[in-house]
């Protein structure tokens, strides 16, 4: 493949978390510029006034999303179903975009007023955007001109089970149960978010129905999969906590051998297996700003039932490095460009 040296990327939805995360790592990549930023609200102001962590960084300044000329690939970062009416006026702007929201992830047009209540627009661009999920689709990835990357839950719901589900060893239906920090919720404050009703918080907000479950049950191919959610004291990261039965008698060695077959290889998939320290499963806070998902488990004695527990960060693995690990992909490059960094210790 034709390795192009620099390419000029631009973002929309740039005021948002997940474009200012976007734009973190992109700065770093050493074959990519960035060469304009959208926000409606900010248009004209310097973009370090809203991720300030930038300062010295970028010169950049906001512009209108009208504004935006050709560019090599468009990242998208919008809220759901701003993207799936409009997705005409971006293809003007760049052959390759990346879709960061939940406007291209479901296949199957039906699961949008199911889950989104809406009806998709565009349903035949369903099937041309490749998900972005390197550790799924990686040779898809490669030759991908459209890529939609998954919700953050999902995405460290479907890394952490995915094994066990390929392997066919889970008997009956599965419970997850996702802890979630802040700034999954996205720049805009809410009732939700005001710091007295969020600061100390463990409060349930979505323990049935949760629109995460249409992805992970698409991408598991399984339809009895539970998932509730909780908003913990935290900014960034998400932790997993997932309750299976297992269909045959498997011994914690087998379940690594499992897990090792799949991810062994993988940059950013860290299968932990420690039998001592305090960190002896995935903790979010050691992943902040990193772009690994970390998975543990425990079996338990004299049963069937596997604790799987899996970790990201939801600005990161959940959004912004996995659209960049898609970018190098689709590109080329080794897909580690831009996000090496290995997280903080203590923190
Ligand atoms: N936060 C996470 O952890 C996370 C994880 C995985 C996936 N995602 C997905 O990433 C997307 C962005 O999430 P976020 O957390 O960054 O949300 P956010 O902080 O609310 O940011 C949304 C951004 O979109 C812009 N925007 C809104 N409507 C627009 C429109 N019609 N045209 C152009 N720009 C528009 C907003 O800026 P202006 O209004 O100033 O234009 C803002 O920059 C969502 O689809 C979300 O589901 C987020």
């Amino acid at each position: 493949m034709n390795q192009p040296n620099k390419i000029k990327v631009s973002i929309v939805g740039g005021s948002g978390y997940a474009g200012g995360e976007l734009l973190r790592l992109l700065l770093n990549h050493p074959h990519v510029e960035v060469t304009q930023i959208t926000s409606r609200s900010m248009a004209g102001k310097k973009v370090t006034l809203l991720h300030p962590n930038l300062r010295k960084a970028t010169e950049l300044r906001f512009i209108k999303p009208e504004e935006l000329v050709e560019c090599d690939l468009l990242f998208l970062a919008m809220p759901h179903g701003e993207v799936m009416g409009r997705l005409d006026e971006y293809l003007g702007k760049a052959k390759k975009i990346i879709d960061v929201s939940a406007d291209f992830r479901l296949k199957n047009p039906a699961d949008y007023p199911r889950w989104y209540d809406l009806i998709h627009p565009n349903p035949a661009y369903l099937d041309k955007f490749v998900c972005g999920l390197a550790e799924l689709y990686r040779e898809k990835i490669r030759t991908a001109d459209l890529v939609s990357c998954f919700g953050c839950e999902a995405t460290c719901s479907i890394l952490s089970l995915y094994p066990l589900y390929k392997e066919n060893l889970i008997d009956g239906p599965v419970f997850l149960d996702v802890k979630i920090g802040s700034s999954a919720a996205g720049a805009k404050s809410s009732a939700a978010s005001h710091h007295p009703e969020r600061a100390n918080s463990v409060r349930s907000y979505k323990l049935t129905g949760h629109r995460h479950m249409a992805e992970i049950r698409q991408e598991l191919a399984a339809a009895n999969i539970f998932l509730s959610a909780t908003a913990i004291e935290m900014v960034r990261g998400i932790v997993v906590t997932a309750q299976i039965m297992l269909n045959k008698d498997l011994n914690e060695a087998d379940i690594l051998n499992v897990y090792r077959q799949y991810y062994q290889k993988e940059s950013f998939i860290r299968i932990i297996n420690e039998k001592a320290g305090i960190y002896r499963f995935p903790e979010p806070k050691l992943l902040a700003g990193t772009n690994f998902c970390d998975i543990g488990f425990e079996k338990e004695e004299g049963t069937n039932r596997l604790v799987v527990v899996g970790a990201i960060d939801n600005l990161v693995k959940g959004t912004a490095g996995q659209a960049i690990q898609a970018m190098n992909l689709m590109y080329g490059w080794d897909e580690r460009l831009s996000l090496e960094f290995m997280g903080l210790h203590p923190v």
